[in-house]
């Protein structure tokens, strides 16, 4: 087993730590912590077994409702209702009742943007910036149900603008700021948006994304949009142009609007969002949430998982884009009242101790990551971390994939200097909060574990026949309860809902992914079992990267399969055969790289490309990824018989191990 590679030139230290993985060690809860914890009881895991909606309803009371619900759940299999009958608004839960609380000059998000600059907005600037925001909106002629698109880097505006659409009911449908136009455009399309929000351009390692002018390129072919909000985020270097009768800037959106903007009263069961989720096919899946369920279990889980109390300044590293910033940099931590923390830009700009200066700077107390940036930490060394004051960090949290125990070991001693008791939260965009985690004053950790399903939660492990396997067998991992954040739909799709996760094992949630249970009852995440990629944290499928390569007129087929890679978890290779008349050329390869990267975005742009003069298939014509990831990872190939033309795959390892050699 590779060790810490940041600490590769300290034999002694990388011993110790092989040691201690070895051991398979356990982590008690801190004792001081359960006093004072959010969680500190035991008791809570039986008792929401026992009584699953008792359990949520009191989680749900702790809210603010416009009428209360009639009843906690309705359960037609797989389509779930939480609290119906009750009216609630999220911005008033995450905004205006605490701007009319003691908290009102609190700080509800501390913003640093990636040239050094800053701003905080409390409680209630916030709530003056929202209502605005939502006038400026209607002012538009955006009204209740109408979907409101969003393409914006991390900047403020993003968290002011969900937060308007779900003031005045308008689901929005973020778009993350790193996808390309074409998929920008497949977005806003599904969703038939009517407004997007968008900036000139957004900052990136000092250079500029286009936005704006990606945001142009999608709307040639996006009828449904009538108006442009331009966020001016970073001036003249963005060459933005504006379009007169469409676009319209941030500043007069919100000229002369007053910030009076009563939160509109929604169902629980109207829809708060769309989000786009890459799944087996090409077409992403709108997944649908809706108000009150979200709403209290984000905040539930974020107040338990995170042990938030108010003196905290909360940081979660991810981007708005994607759900883990939706649920906890927006809604979890706003609705429990807290400093969340939002950075602009990427960890190593100006230098690879940002995220460590960004801590002691604001004296984060809550850090919640992911295992890729984990493993580049660790690459970069432990002398960065070093030079800076951690003292203020009480808490860690991991997201997005499984992280690996020499990770985990890693952001454990390094970063938590041994104190700080590490949440590894396994979730996912459909289940729009966390479903298997630590409670941090509860759980024993075991590096590499997320441990349990969150009270209220039932999890299951299944082979292929839907028989729950024994301790330490891996099979795949359903969901056998329902939970009050679960999707409730995918956008325009609902026969897909149902098949795509309600029917490989009816009755059950099909997650897609695999773990095992041990003895202990403890859960390991294993990775996902279809063709879903899980690249730095970044869902990616092979069939949407198939599909762009082959929109390459050079091509005729492509199979992309995840490789696995020592810091984004998975690198993606792609099996390519071209036309005729194309030859393969290393020119080519980076052609190719780059049309990917237009099709989709930047972080589906291929690590390999392997020219083949044939793709192995099955008799019936099926790729067989298996055996390319036996090539791609230098592996000896696994069971061929069930191939048509067994040489294909031979021929195809010989010419790729020559390549390597040379
Ligand atoms: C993976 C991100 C192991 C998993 C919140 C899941 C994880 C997919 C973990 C969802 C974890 C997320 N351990 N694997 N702690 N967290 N995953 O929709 O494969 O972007 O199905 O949501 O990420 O990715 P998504």
């Amino acid at each position: 087993m590779s060790v810490a590679k940041g600490d590769r030139g300290d034999p002694a230290e990388k011993e110790r730590l092989e040691a201690l993985l070895q051991e398979s060690r356990r982590f008690p809860p801190p004792a001081a912590m359960r006093a004072a914890a959010n969680a500190g009881d035991p008791k809570v895991y039986d008792a929401a077994a026992r009584d699953l909606e008792g359990f949520w309803a009191e989680q749900a009371e702790a809210l603010d409702w416009f009428k209360p619900w009639d009843k906690v759940l309705d359960w037609q299999s797989p389509w779930a209702k939480w609290f119906v009958g009750g009216q609630t608004n999220i911005c008033h839960n995450c905004v205006d009742r605490h701007a009319a609380s003691a908290r009102r000059n609190k700080a509800a998000i501390i913003w640093e943007g990636e040239p050094g600059d800053q701003r905080i907005l409390t409680y209630g600037q916030l709530q003056r910036e929202v209502a605005r925001f939502a006038n400026g909106l209607k002012r538009l002629g955006v009204a209740k149900g109408d979907r409101v698109a969003i393409y914006l880097g991390m900047v403020p505006e993003l968290a002011i603008a969900m937060l308007a659409c779900a003031r005045i009911g308008a689901p929005h449908s973020i778009v993350f700021g790193g996808f390309s136009a074409d998929a920008l455009a497949d977005r806003i399309n599904d969703a038939q948006a009517k407004v997007l929000v968008t900036a000139d351009g957004a900052w990136r390692r000092g250079g500029v994304v286009p936005l704006k002018a990606n945001a142009d390129a999608a709307l040639r072919a996006c009828p449904t949009i009538s108006k442009v909000v331009v966020v001016e985020r970073v001036g003249a270097a963005a060459q933005a142009e504006m379009q007169a009768g469409r676009d319209i800037t941030w500043e007069e959106t919100v000229a002369g609007v007053s910030a009076d903007c009563p939160c509109e009263k929604m169902d629980a069961e109207d829809m708060l969002f769309i989000l786009y989720t890459s799944g087996t096919t090409g077409k992403p899946k709108g997944i649908v949430h809706t108000t009150g369920g979200y709403m209290t279990g984000v905040s539930t889980t974020h107040r338990l998982i995170f042990d938030i109390k108010d003196t905290d300044v909360y940081w979660c590293t991810a981007d708005i884009g994607w759900v883990t910033g939706h649920s906890y940099i927006v809604y979890g931590p706003l609705a429990n009242g807290a400093t969340s923390l939002m950075y602009e830009g990427s960890p190593d700009h100006p230098d690879r101790g940002r995220f460590w200066s960004i801590c002691e700077k604001y004296g984060v107390n809550i850090l919640y990551t992911a295992p890729t940036s984990i493993r580049t930490f660790m690459r970069w060394g432990t002398d960065w971390p070093k030079r800076y004051d951690l003292s203020s960090l009480r808490l860690l949290g991991s997201v997005g994939e499984p992280i690996n125990p020499e990770a985990w070991m890693w952001y454990h001693e390094h970063i938590g200097a041994g104190r700080c008791p590490i949440v590894d939260t396994w979730w996912q965009t459909e289940t729009g909060m966390i479903l298997i985690t630590p409670l941090p004053a509860l759980t024993t950790t075991k590096p590499g574990s997320a441990t349990r399903p969150f009270p209220g939660i039932e999890a299951q492990v299944l082979d292929e026949r839907g028989d729950p396997v024994g301790p330490g067998a891996g099979g795949y991992l359903v969901l056998t309860r329902p939970w009050p954040a679960m999707m409730r739909t995918i956008y325009g799709d609902s026969e897909r809902y149902v098949r795509q996760y309600w029917s490989r094992y009816p009755g059950k949630y099909f997650t897609g992914d695999g773990a095992k249970v041990d003895e202990d009852g403890d859960f390991w995440l294993l990775g996902r079992v279809d063709d879903v990629m899980n690249v730095s944290g970044h869902r990616i499928s092979t069939y949407e990267v198939e599909s762009a390569l082959v929109d390459h007129p050079g091509v005729a087929e492509a199979a992309v399969i995840g490789r696995t890679h020592d810091v984004k978890g998975q690198a993606i290779a792609a099996f390519v055969t071209l036309k005729e008349a194309t030859k393969g050329s290393d020119a080519l390869k980076g052609e190719l790289r780059e049309h990917v990267a237009h099709k989709i975005g930047p972080i589906a742009r291929p690590d390999d490309i392997y020219f083949a003069a044939e793709l192995p298939k099955t008799r019936s014509a099926k790729i067989m990824r298996r055996l390319l990831r036996d090539i791609a990872e230098g592996r000896a190939l696994g069971d061929t018989t069930t191939l048509a033309d067994p040489s294909v795959v031979q021929r195809l390892k010989e010419q790729y191990e020559e390549k390597e050699d040379a």
